[in-house]
């Protein structure tokens, strides 16, 4: 039976992974359909968190200005607050997101990028206007009902939910950018790990003027250690920022072997009214929704032609904020190899790499997210507030705390503790930035022989750049002309770059001389690049003349420490390395 359609990508859902990864292929010039389950983009703000490697990408895909212009800045995400309730007393704060000054100069010196606040329900038509834009086709109420795959492609029944039809769309590739509840994870078998339903938590999104409790110590989460704030949910009940600062996100958890309470307006504005402390300032319920906490991750990312990324693979709760990131950056490293497969300069085995390398990430965001929820313990304890108890038990140990006694004291102390220990919750640097691929999973990394730097300090805190093989290009800022741009400018835009500097004309000869396109930067004095403040020289791990081969997703490939001997020899080596990338090795 012939299909209905015909195009190189199907992609389920329009979420932060479905739509990055239409934009990244539209970039590339790669034909793809992105079809989705309702008849408008994510009407709830949901994931917001956006760090610095998921800016990187949306500056390299070209919507990084207009994502800065709609979200909240960097400076008014960080007073991380904890409290009785916004109204009642403040138990402390920590500086978050990047702005502790010595986390803030970290956050500078590691990218050219500012790691914002943009809710899903603002990224979600940045990305997917851009991709339309420039060639994806968008179905709207069209859900994806199965699939079957053969050696050529994929034929996928879908439903149109305006005519109540189904028709078939044939792709040479399907991506499942499906959420949570993947259907496409779960038609491709994919095998996962850990578990669903480990507690319960309701959002209600509600429009209300906070700005009196909240611009003094400006912050996109405000945490309320109240009676019944330890029953399910992420660790207490939390106040988010959706816009400074009159729109809001609760989260209050529940029994979730009790099931999810009934989210009547009542029942939403009574959460409402316990977390904020104020029953006066008007309050518009918007939405309420339950919704579990998750610790599920996929070992393997797809089967054949199908794959998945996004939630579909990694389910987990907000703690660190990592959802709509890693789903991003799990599109973008998908879009490059795709594209190469498709237009035949790659083996379809450079997509096995896609597994290799994303899914060690998604396993360890799984469980980093889920361990920051039980880290929110100590915080209650300090108060002596996690045995069952009356509320009046709770207050009289949180007031306790000011005393002029010993144990008042001891207790300061240990408040204090547990909440700057939320620090890898909070201000987790390395959690965001320290992905590397591994050589030894991945053939689209070419091991240089050097032996694993590791870290100097706690990878989950600190970032660590390094330009071996399997890291992010480090990122200097770098001149051309009157320009100042970052390393990572001269790379991406869906091309394979080599760097070198002086003394490295072998390796710009033999990247001409490669069956795929690489673009080159020479960054040296009186060279296309300078690098005036010699910040390069001291990241780039390697002499003037020596060679970085970087991916368009700016992780280097290859690496050589110093000039070619001869124009023999970067040939050799170079044609090696790109061979074992491209699968042809
Ligand atoms: P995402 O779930 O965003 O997108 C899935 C897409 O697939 C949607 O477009 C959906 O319509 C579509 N789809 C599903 N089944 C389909 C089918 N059969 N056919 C066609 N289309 C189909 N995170 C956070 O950090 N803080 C938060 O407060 C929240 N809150 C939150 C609320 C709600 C209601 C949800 C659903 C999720 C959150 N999250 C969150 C999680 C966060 O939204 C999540 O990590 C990212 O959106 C993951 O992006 P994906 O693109 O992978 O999936």
């Amino acid at each position: 039976v012939e299909p209905d359609v015909v195009t190189d990508v199907l992609i389920v859902g329009s979420g932060p992974a479905g739509a990055s990864a239409a934009l990244a292929l539209s970039t590339y010039g790669v034909p793809n359909i992105v079809v989705t389950r309702y008849a408008s983009l994510a009407d709830t703000p949901r994931a917001h968190i956006t760090n610095q490697r998921t800016m990187e990408v949306l500056r390299d895909l070209g919507v990084e200005e207009e994502v800065v212009a709609k979200a909240t800045p960097q400076r008014l995400m960080g007073d991380t607050t904890f409290c009785t309730s916004l109204a009642g007393e403040e138990l402390g704060r920590i500086r978050s997101w990047g702005n502790d000054p010595l986390v803030q100069a970290a956050h500078e010196l590691a990218s050219p990028t500012r790691m914002c606040d943009m809710p899903q329900h603002l990224m979600e038509p940045v990305l997917v206007d851009a991709a339309v834009a420039r060639g994806t086709h968008l179905r709207f109420g069209t859900v994806y009902k199965s699939f079957v795959q053969d050696d050529d492609g994929v034929t996928v029944t879908v439903e149109d939910r305006l005519r109540g039809d189904e028709y078939t769309i044939r792709a040479k590739y399907l991506i499942g950018a499906d959420g949570g509840r993947s259907q496409v994870a779960e038609d491709a078998g994919l095998p996962m790990g850990g578990q669903m339903g480990v507690a319960g938590s309701i959002n209600i999104v509600f429009d209300m003027d906070l700005s009196k409790y909240t611009a003094h110590r400006p912050s996109t989460l405000y945490w309320v250690l109240a009676p019944g704030a330890t029953v399910g949910g992420i660790g207490a009940g939390l106040v988010r920022c959706v816009r400074p600062w009159n729109e809001w996100l609760i989260v209050w958890g529940y029994d979730v072997t009790a099931g999810a309470p009934d989210l009547t307006t009542e029942y939403a504005e009574s959460i409402v009214r316990r977390l904020v402390g104020d029953d006066e300032i008007p309050v518009t319920v918007k939405s309420s929704s339950a919704w579990t906490v998750n610790e599920m991750y996929a070992e393997t990312y797809s089967h054949g032609r199908v794959f998945c990324a996004g939630d579909a693979t990694h389910r987990h709760p907000p703690s660190n904020g990592l959802g709509s990131n890693t789903s991003i950056q799990d599109a973008y490293n998908l879009a490059w190899k795709l594209k190469l497969v498709l237009d035949g300069t790659a083996s379809p085995r450079l997509l096995d790499t896609y597994t290799a390398e994303r899914a060690p990430i998604g396993r360890q965001i799984v469980t980093r997210a889920n361990k920051s929820i039980g880290e929110t313990a100590p915080v209650f304890e300090a108060l002596d507030g996690l045995s069952p108890q009356t509320p009046e038990q709770l207050w009289a140990n949180i007031a306790a705390r000011k005393d002029d006694t010993e144990a008042a004291e001891k207790q300061r102390a240990k408040l204090r503790e547990a909440i700057a220990f939320k620090v890898y919750e909070f201000n987790a640097h390395g959690v965001d930035l320290n992905q590397r691929y591994s050589a030894e999973s991945s053939s689209a990394v070419v091991p240089d022989g050097t032996p694993d730097p590791g870290f100097d300090r706690d990878p989950e805190l600190y970032h660590q750049p390094t330009s071996r093989p399997g890291a992010k290009l480090p990122h200097a800022w770098i001149t051309c002309g009157t320009r100042t741009l970052s390393t990572l400018d001269t790379v991406g835009r869906g091309r394979f770059t080599l760097l070198t500097g002086i003394g490295g004309a072998h390796w710009l000869r033999a990247a001409g001389a490669q069956d795929l396109e690489i673009a080159t930067a020479v960054i040296g004095p009186g060279q296309q690049y300078e690098d005036p403040y010699g910040d390069w020289a001291r990241l780039r791990e390697v002499a003037d003349g020596g060679a970085l081969l970087v991916r368009p997703d700016g992780y280097v490939a290859f690496r050589h420490a110093t000039a070619a001997a001869s124009l023999e020899d970067a040939e050799r080596l170079l044609t090696g390395a790109v061979r074992r990338i491209l699968g042809h090795g």
